[in-house]
């Protein structure tokens, strides 16, 4: 028993006479006992840091020489692999190399910087008596020394002189071929030194440090280390610069005497300083500041944009509108529509408002968006529940309501788009294309019809109170089509009753309006009588400039009509290309709706049945009528072109008293 234990003691003892230290492993330096000589140094993160500037030779190594040369005659084998990595200050420009060194003293005060790699000088390279062999990692060619190029991996022994070398490639196991490699890209590169002593065989492998050991070494060679190593060497790295900066790591290394080596565990190996540590610092210096400034300046106008954005599209909403939902615009969707509300979108400016032309990008719809400013809050919640009830209007002569939207001090109503634009643009604005009579008979006809449903078909009275040719709009079909209805109810809402102001147009008004201020569908069919007659004369009820009997046109219509010539009011623009019934009936309608005395009008329904033939005009009472037009003339002139007449008043009420009770015949 004791004998075998002490033959097993002194086979231990002759087989690895270095016991413990012939193996070893080093996954990051920090904290070791490595010998370090020139400009070697471990850095704070645990690299082993070789040269790090320019003029340098730096070498490190294993602190306790390695038993190479057992007893018995035999070399050893080992094994060895390490983490490399050369990164250039400036691109492109390098010096010298690294090597793994196997060399007799820990230290190797000789060697020179430059191209002798810290391990030799001109003195001592290639002298046999050197005792040194190195796998060499060349970024410089040397040509004295038969480089291949500055990018090889070398076996050297006791000079820099290679027995063996290959440019920097790795085997790929995929696809069976070798892969270029840079060795001073500065990533990091795994490099494994294999020797078989019984064989004497060197092999040395290449790979970049993501992959695994590949099948094939990069050099195999046979070298008989037995004439080149002593009994007991040190194992480490040496570099050397020359005049740019270059800075060699090693990240990791393990080692083993007769055996494989222990792998590297990659992941703890320490990371390499990604730049400089001075551009580091110059980083956290200008960067920091720089990227908080400029991430804090892109949070407060990406929250600016969202505040603005919000005051840009605000709207009012309150709880009663709810039921209203289906009628409610976004203010950002008519905002959408209308280009931003531009001037080059611009229908009209309206009395209530200017009327943008949009287009709904959700249906591709073509609206117009009339823009109400409304000061008031009071009445509005009555004010929009009769808009959305004016939505369910539903009469070809009516522009359709479609809905609304609230803003501040602001109220939007969206119409459909009337393609024609409006009848008085027709009518004045266009010398040369005439509005022909069958056009304007049949916009005439239409109008009273769409007035017809307002105030009698649909379930409760509405009232326009301004109707003029600027209010009848033309669809795609030259409809006379009737808008801005309803909305002067906005006014009586909105507005102190103290302070009612008129609602309608001089020249429209009928003249009971102009004393109470309250609206009826008699009201209604005054003005319709002034838009029939400014169809037919093609001018406006009113017009400053003509000739003192022509200022105001039912005047001049009814001074025709009792002189016999009432055609002579005719639109000179139609020539006479138009039909005389159709025309004497528009214009004796007129008179008869403009009639100063509200109980002498027509109703709509009677309008409409006179229009269509279905009921004869009653003939008007010439003397009656004469009289009455007369005091409606001083009346109009000394109101509404403002200059007092205080005799001509006094002469309305006279004959308006005198007229006779109904001048209807088969009317109501
Ligand atoms: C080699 O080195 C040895 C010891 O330093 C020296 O004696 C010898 O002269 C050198 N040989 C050559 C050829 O320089
Ligand atoms: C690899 O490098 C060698 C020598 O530097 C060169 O001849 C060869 O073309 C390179 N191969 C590739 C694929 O770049």
């Amino acid at each position: 028993m004791f004998r075998k234990l002490l033959l097993w003691f002194l086979l231990m003892k002759y087989a690895a006479p270095n016991g413990d230290n012939s193996d070893f492993v080093y996954n990051g330096f920090r904290g070791t006992n490595i010998s370090l000589d020139g400009s070697a140094e471990i850095t704070s993160h645990g690299l082993l840091l070789l040269t790090n500037s320019v003029q340098q030779k730096g070498h490190a190594c294993y602190p306790i020489p390695l038993h190479f040369k057992p007893s018995y005659g035999k070399n050893q084998s080992f094994s060895t692999n390490f983490v490399f990595a050369i990164v250039l200050h400036y691109p492109n420009v390098t010096s010298s190399g690294a090597a793994f060194v196997i060399s007799p003293s820990k230290e190797l005060p000789e060697g020179h910087i430059g191209q002798y790699m810290g391990i030799f000088n001109p003195q001592t390279i290639g002298n046999s008596s050197n005792h040194i062999a190195l796998i060499e990692l060349d970024t410089y060619l040397h040509p004295e020394d038969g480089d291949i190029d500055d990018n090889h991996v070398g076996i050297d022994i006791n000079g820099l002189y290679s027995i063996a070398s290959a440019p920097a490639a790795y085997f790929t196991n995929m696809s069976g071929g070798f892969k270029n490699l840079s060795l001073i890209s500065g990533e990091p590169m795994h490099l494994w030194v294999e020797y078989n002593g019984v064989q004497n065989q060197l092999n040395v492998t290449l790979s970049p440090i993501n992959l695994p050991k590949p099948d094939r070494p990069l050099l195999s060679s046979t070298v008989d280390l037995s004439s080149i190593v002593l009994d007991d060497m040190y194992v480490g790295f040496s570099s050397s610069t020359k005049s740019s900066p270059v800075s060699i790591y090693i990240l990791g290394w393990s080692f083993k005497m007769n055996g494989q080596a222990q792998a590297l565990d990659l992941s703890h190996l320490p990371k390499l300083p990604r730049i400089g540590p001075k551009k580091k610092s110059e980083l956290l210096l200008i960067g920091l500041p720089v990227i908080v400034l400029i991430s804090t300046l892109a949070i407060i106008s990406a929250v600016g944009l969202i505040i603005r954005r919000k005051i840009k599209f605000a709207e009012i909403q309150e709880d009663w509108e709810r039921e209203y939902g289906p009628h409610r615009f976004s203010y950002k969707d008519l905002f959408m529509a209308t280009k931003g509300f531009t001037d080059k979108e611009l229908l009209g400016v309206g009395g209530f408002g200017r009327v943008y032309r949009g287009v709904l990008s959700a249906s591709k719809t073509e609206v117009a968006v009339k823009r109400v400013s409304h000061e008031s809050r009071q009445g509005i919640r009555e004010f929009i529940s009769e808009v959305v009830s004016l939505g369910r209007l539903r009469h070809r002569n009516l522009v359709q309501l479609l809905g609304y939207c609230r803003r501040k001090r602001e109220l939007l109503l969206v119409y459909d788009f009337m393609p024609n634009g409006s009848l008085d643009r027709l009518l004045f604005n266009h010398p040369n294309s005439v509005l022909r009579w069958c056009q304007r008979f049949r916009i005439i006809k239409g109008v009273a019809s769409g007035l017809l449903y307002l105030h009698e078909e649909w379930e409760q009275v509405v009232l326009h109170r301004d109707i003029k040719a600027s209010n009848v709009l033309l669809d795609s079909e030259m409809n006379g089509r009737l808008g801005d209805f309803g909305l002067a109810r906005l006014y009586d809402h909105g507005t102190d009753p103290q302070t009612t102001h008129m609602v309608g147009t001089f020249g429209y008004l009928a003249p009971e309006l102009t004393k109470t201020g309250k609206a009826t569908t008699s009201t209604d069919v005054f003005a319709f009588g002034a838009f029939m007659l400014e169809v037919a004369c093609g001018r406006r009820p009113i017009e400053p400039l003509s000739s003192v009997d022509e200022v105001i046109l039912v005047d001049w219509v009814s001074e025709c009509w009792r002189r016999g010539t009432i055609l002579a009011a005719v639109d000179s623009k139609l020539g006479l290309d138009y039909d005389v019934k159709e025309m004497e009936l528009v214009l004796k309608l007129g008179l008869l709706c403009s009639y100063p005395l509200s109980a002498a009008r027509p109703s709509m329904r009677q309008v409409t049945q006179f229009l269509d033939g279905d009921a004869p005009l009653p003939e008007l009472s010439s003397d009656g009528l004469g009289a009455a037009i007369q005091a409606v003339r001083h009346y109009k002139r000394s109101d509404d072109l403002r200059f007092s007449n205080p005799s001509s008043l006094e002469l309305m009420y006279a004959s308006t008293s005198s007229i006779p009770g109904s001048v209807l015949s088969g009317g109501r």
